[in-house]
């Protein structure tokens, strides 16, 4: 043991005692190792699980197909990159794959980064200079603020203002406020990743017009997700590809892989690339989280019965959960909340589901409100219509043992 632990820089770390106490309570849902993932069904602790919290959304991070591809791609490129975009890190798959992603949602360019989250890290921080503003949705994801700190931190003087959740008279009360000539990027998830619900995209696309602003729209949630055929909010909204100016994705959801990008005009994206320090000061998306992803987009292009099939069971899962009499707040997708509000029963209902056999992920401040600690279920393509409605059954029992429904 370090026998430096009495260092001042190390007493916050005795003093923390949150986590010890909820495992000696065994009331620890965190950090728990997965041993084998087949399909729906996960194994803990030598034991089968329905998995109903993950964001493989499509199935695809278990796909054969995906699976394949990564091993070639290892087998001709090596395991890594071995080094940042900028530098000896680019393969002539990265740049293929952003050629296919741009055509995917239907803008000019794209640039693919490591995870998800540095993609908003980079591509946020890259777009805001000294004195410019930025709007974020109260709800917006941890890495879309991280993007904003990172922007603050470098170049100082970057203006954050918040609006409530989805509501565009607040949104529009704080862009009044700004002058108007003064430069400004609306950022928001379109589909929030714990309510599930989506952001009214056309409706902030006409304010940001009124205000001059730029619209940065995350779709970590939402591509493979919603439009018929898995192009997300834009699609959702009547094909109009044109509603954001760019558009961030992970590779960690619907495309079973890792990694992420961003796509919008060519000349931005030329900008961000020589701007976006988690790029630059990065090893790039290794050989094998391409090839899977580029599979991905294979299955997903070809044919659209995966995110058919993911809507159908979410519609499902969203029905079974109501018929409970559970809140699940305005989702219209595959995440659902389930809203308790209270900490306790949040983590006692968390661990008698665990205890049935169906992993859910329990949620509390920071990341939502302090006041609406919930468990965030979410449905896969692979789920038959069997398991969706035995977990919901399972879930909705427990709750009704606890008095939450
Ligand atoms: C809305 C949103 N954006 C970005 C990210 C970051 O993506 P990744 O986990 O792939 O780094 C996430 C991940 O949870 C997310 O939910």
């Amino acid at each position: 043991m370090n026998n430096r632990l009495h260092l001042p820089i190390f007493e916050k770390c005795s003093e923390f005692t949150l986590a010890d106490e909820a495992r000696s309570a065994g009331l620890y849902p965190f950090f728990k190792p997965i041993t084998k993932s087949i399909g729906s069904k996960v194994f803990i602790d030598n034991k089968e699980m329905l998995m109903l919290g993950s964001n493989n959304y499509l199935g695809l991070a278990n796909d054969p197909r995906m699976a394949e591809a990564a091993q070639l791609a290892s087998q001709r490129y090596g395991t890594s990159c071995s080094g940042s975009r900028f530098m000896n890190g680019t393969l002539d798959l990265h740049e293929k794959l952003e050629h296919r992603l741009a055509n995917f949602v239907r803008q000019e360019a794209a640039l693919c980064f490591t995870t998800g989250y540095q993609t908003n890290l980079g591509a946020i921080s890259a777009m805001l200079n000294r004195g410019d503003h930025v709007i974020v949705d109260k709800y917006d994801h941890a890495s879309i603020m991280d993007g904003v700190f990172m922007a603050q931190g470098t170049r100082k003087n970057v203006n954050l203002h918040r609006y409530k959740h989805n509501d565009l008279v607040d949104l529009e009360k704080v862009l009044k406020k700004i002058p108007l000539d003064e430069s400004k990027l609306i950022v928001i998830d379109g589909v929030f990743s714990m309510e599930g619900d989506i952001a009214p995209l056309p409706e902030i696309r006409v304010i940001a017009d009124r205000y001059k602003a730029a619209i940065y729209l995350d779709e970590a949630h939402g591509l493979g997700v919603v439009g018929d055929t898995g192009r997300g909010s834009c699609e959702h909204f009547d094909n109009q590809f044109d509603l954001p100016d760019l558009i961030m994705c992970t590779f960690s959801k619907s495309f079973g892989s890792i990694g992420g990008f961003v796509a919008g005009d060519s000349n931005v994206i030329d900008f961000i690339k020589h701007m976006a320090r988690p790029l630059i000061f990065s090893a790039s998306m290794p050989p094998a989280n391409i090839a899977a992803t580029m599979t991905a987009l294979d299955i997903i292009e070809n044919d659209n019965s995966l995110v058919q099939k993911l809507q159908e069971n979410a519609r499902l899962m969203r029905e079974g959960f109501i018929s409970y009499g559970f809140d699940v707040g305005t989702t219209e997708t595959a995440i659902v909340p389930l809203v308790i509000g209270d900490n306790d029963k949040t983590f006692l209902l968390w661990k008698n589901c665990f205890e049935k056999g169906v992993y859910v992920n329990p949620v509390i401040s920071p990341a939502v409100p302090p006041s609406r600690s919930l468990l965030r279920t979410s449905c896969m393509a692979v789920h038959t219509s069997d398991e969706i409605s035995y977990a919901v059954d399972v879930i909705g029992k427990e709750a009704r043992k606890l008095s939450i429904v």
